[in-house]
């Protein structure tokens, strides 16, 4: 088969959909791998990387989208791309379909088959190729909310650790999934007092088991996260509904109860927050501030980290891509439950419920 690697054009997205080593795996199966010039320069990828891999380097997307059955990208396809794609050819990357109508109808209409990274799903629940940048996200929360807690960055001063004779600062998070667990860890290894809430009393059992003893894990209610986020320093909002808008769990009057020149780190921004005041910013403008406290609320915080986020995402995906490449996309999904969850359009009709219920479209079991 021969795959296609085209250079992300969406605002500041410098990831890449293939490594050097994982292009080196493809053509040692068989495939061609074509590299847009310049592809994985933004991950510190040089073209020369993957032309010792035994890519061949192309000079534009429209080579790649010409000759490529398939392609492999990160962020979902944009206008001038979506131009290019067409019937038969295979499509893996970021869709985020049930988000956009304009994208969906577009992607419809170019009868490109289109396989998901987020609707991936093992027998278990896990969203595997959603996992990884929830760990990048969840870690980074810590990161980032350290940083605009300096006073200079318009926080109050407080360093996360403390030091001896002063007390650490105090982090709350509001979810113990796979963002909430990465950031107690990093907020814990610096010395913060970490409370850690989540409505689900097995999971709490489990985080209480496995996190370190300066975390305590608490069930999620308006009363815990009330008295709670009057002592936060930095407050991570990490909650999820699947398939859901996230519940608001911190409502705009209750901002007042909380120290001023405390961060709020609302991850789950990207469906709509868990704090009523959230809206979704960007690295180039990532911060407000109402009424006293920092707003963090960037919608694709892995994209601030494309080198390790390009190695996390593409561990995840290059199993698929070797699968889907040597059998072919069918023979792939037939073969593979999670594979064939991934599958959301096939010839100009949908192929995903969520997606179709999300727009009352029609949809066929991309199997049937
Ligand atoms: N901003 C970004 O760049 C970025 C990156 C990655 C993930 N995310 C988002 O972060 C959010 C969390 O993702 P995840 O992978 O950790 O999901 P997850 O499913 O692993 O964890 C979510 C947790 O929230 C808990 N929860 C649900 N309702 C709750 C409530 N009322 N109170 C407390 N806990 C509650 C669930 O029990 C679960 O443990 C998602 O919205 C995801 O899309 C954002």
């Amino acid at each position: 088969m021969i795959l296609g690697v085209p250079k992300e054009i969406k605002d500041n997205e410098m990831r890449v959909g293939l490594l050097p080593s994982g292009a080196e795996e493809c053509v040692r199966r068989g495939a061609t791998v074509l590299v847009e010039r310049g592809a994985g320069v933004g991950s510190g990828f040089p073209d020369e990387e993957y032309a010792r891999s035994g890519a061949k380097i192309v000079a534009s997307a429209a080579e790649i989208f010409v000759s490529a059955e398939m392609i492999v990208k990160v962020k979902e396809p944009q206008p001038q791309e979506i131009r290019m794609l067409r019937r038969g050819q295979i499509l893996f990357t970021y869709l985020h379909l049930a988000a956009s109508l304009e994208l969906t109808d577009a992607l419809l209409a170019s009868g490109v088959t289109g396989i998901a990274y987020e609707t991936i799903r093992l027998g278990s629940g896990e969203l595997p190729l959603l996992t990884p940048m929830s760990e990048i996200a969840g870690r980074m929360a810590v990161q980032k909310g350290a940083n605009y807690l300096e006073g200079s960055n318009g926080g109050r001063g407080v360093l996360l650790g403390g030091v001896p004779g002063v007390a650490p600062g105090h982090v709350v998070i509001l979810g113990g999934g796979v963002v909430g667990s990465n950031a107690a860890r990093i907020a814990a290894g610096l010395g913060a007092a970490v409370y850690l809430l989540d409505v689900n009393l097995s999971r709490l059992r489990y985080l209480a088991d496995v996190m370190p003893a300066n975390v305590t894990t608490l069930m999620s209610n308006p009363a815990n996260v009330r008295r709670h986020i009057q002592h936060a320093d930095l407050l991570i909002g990490a909650v999820l509904s699947p398939g859901a808008k996230a519940p608001t769990l911190v409502e705009r009057d209750m901002l007042k109860s909380m120290q001023p020149g405390a961060v709020i780190v609302d991850v789950a921004v990207d469906q709509g927050g868990c704090v009523e005041t959230v809206r979704p910013t960007t690295h180039s403008n990532p911060t407000f501030t109402v009424d006293g406290i920092v707003h963090y609320c960037v919608a694709n915080m892995p994209g601030a980290v494309p080198r390790t986020s390009t190695y996390a995402l593409t561990n995840a995906t290059l199993p698929y891509i070797l699968s889907i490449a040597g059998k072919g996309w069918r023979r792939a999904a037939q073969d593979d439950r999670a594979t064939a969850e991934g599958v959301n359009l096939v010839d100009g009709v949908l192929a995903n419920r969520p997606v179709a219920e999300t727009f009352g479209m029609k949809m066929k079991d991309p199997l049937g």
